[in-house]
């Protein structure tokens, strides 16, 4: 039995959302089935952190990390990758997709992954992932399970459309989706927005929930039935980063790391990457948007940025150490977003200009959470082509640009 109608005002009367229910009595009986059901889901106790949102984010002394960098990598590059080799080949690999964001910088409503990025011929982001992934498993000589994490809104959209291509060649019995949670989107006073009548405005609770979604779609089980140890975390923008890289694997393994973080060397003090460091001793993530003047401007003994090396947002992460820290709660990150909304007659507006905040965890957060991380730096032209926008800075352009000089064919 789902939730009734006077539970929900309870709810609802409890975090000063009574609004949600202006047009209930205008709705069709399965409509209200549907917002009962979405007011019973919704975490409501998260949003009224709006209110001091400058709080949550507060970090603890920051101070430089050093990275293993090129040189020593390139010293120990063979070795490295016979040990990730080895971990792959005894199937203690698994990789994680995270696509349930939204995608709405690249102006479609499409799943990002669906877009093509070829020139005379087809090419779609997800595309060129698979293939990336497809040479590690022709090199090892066996398939890597491959978790792919959507949302509510593009689930059904991706999984029909890489059903449709035949999963790019690669085994479908070794894809698996799950979908994260969605978390709902308010004004700036932490009411949440009606996107319609009968329906409240949700975006997805960002890529930090993906190990608790994982568990929630029972798939913690599969890991340990397959005995897989290790999950590369990466995202669906960067159609150029190596996937359940060996070498990689093997120097997070070998230096008893319980996680890795691929880095590269900044470009700009205010590019949009994540940016890795200390914090009260241990390694953490400061997020672009979060990231001080103080932070941006330091510099070390040499002169050189402090804090120069950004994350590419693929991770590599033991699974016992995801299973002790999932007990734990990720910080929440308040957001400035456009939100789909009524107006004041009802009607459905797309605003131009931010008029919220949506609510979210963040997989950076989980490096802190972690008991020790190696930060691996790569080549950027080899491994850094994120798509973010059409033109510009991290776009479609700038990516099809490294891939030609990767060798892709476009
Ligand atoms: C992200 C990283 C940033 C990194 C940069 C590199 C986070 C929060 N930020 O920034 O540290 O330097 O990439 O390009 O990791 N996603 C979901 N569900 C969500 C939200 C996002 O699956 O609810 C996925 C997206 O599909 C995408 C990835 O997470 O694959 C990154 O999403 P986005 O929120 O766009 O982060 P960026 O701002 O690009």
């Amino acid at each position: 039995m789902g939730m009734t109608l006077s539970e929900a005002k309870e709810k609802l009367e409890k975090y000063g959302q009574e609004h949600i229910l202006k047009y209930y009595e205008t709705l069709s009986g399965a409509e209200r089935e549907a917002l009962l059901a979405q007011i019973d889901a919704t975490d409501m106790d998260i949003l009224e952190a709006c209110r001091h949102r400058e709080e949550l984010t507060r970090k603890g002394a920051i101070t430089p990390l050093s990275v293993m960098q090129l040189s020593e990598i390139e010293k120990n590059r063979a070795d490295f990758t016979d040990t990730g080799l080895k971990a792959i080949r005894e199937g203690r690999v698994g990789a994680v997709l995270l696509a349930g964001g939204m995608g709405t910088r690249l102006g479609s409503d499409d799943p990002k992954g669906m877009y093509n990025v070829g020139v005379t011929r087809e090419l779609y982001i997800f595309e060129c992932l698979i293939n990336n992934l497809t040479e590690v498993v022709r090199q090892a000589g066996n398939y890597i399970h491959l978790f792919v994490m959507t949302s509510d809104k593009n689930n059904d959209a991706t999984v029909s459309f890489l059903r449709e291509h035949g999963f790019f060649g690669y085994r479908e019995d070794y894809v698996h989706f799950f979908k994260q949670e969605m978390a709902a989107a308010t004004d700036y006073e932490g009411r949440i927005y009606l996107e319609e009548k009968g329906k409240m405005s949700t975006s997805p609770n960002g890529n930090g929930g993906w190990f608790i979604s994982m568990k929630k779609a029972g798939l913690i089980t599969f890991l340990q039935k397959e005995g897989i140890q290790w999950l590369n975390v990466f995202a669906v923008d960067n159609v150029l980063q190596r996937i359940a890289d060996p070498c990689f694997i093997g120097a997070t393994i070998q230096r008893s790391c319980v996680a890795g973080a691929k880095v590269v060397k900044k470009n700009a003090p205010d590019e949009k990457v994540g940016v890795i460091c200390l914090e009260d001793g241990r390694p953490s993530v400061v997020e672009y948007y979060e990231l001080t003047d103080e932070m941006m401007n330091a510099r070390d003994a040499d002169g050189e940025p402090a804090y120069n090396f950004g994350l590419i947002l693929n991770y590599l992460f033991n699974t016992d150490e995801l299973l002790r820290i999932s007990e734990k709660n990720l910080p929440l990150h308040i957001v400035e977003k456009k939100i789909p909304c009524l107006d004041g007659e009802g009607n459905p507006v797309k605003p131009e200009q931010p008029n919220g905040y949506k609510y979210e965890n963040l997989v950076l957060d989980m490096i802190h959470q972690m008991s020790g991380c190696l930060p691996f730096e790569v080549v950027r032209e080899r491994e850094f082509a994120p798509i973010k926008n059409k033109t510009g800075v991290d776009s479609v352009e700038s990516a099809r640009e490294l891939l030609r000089k990767n060798g892709v064919e476009l």
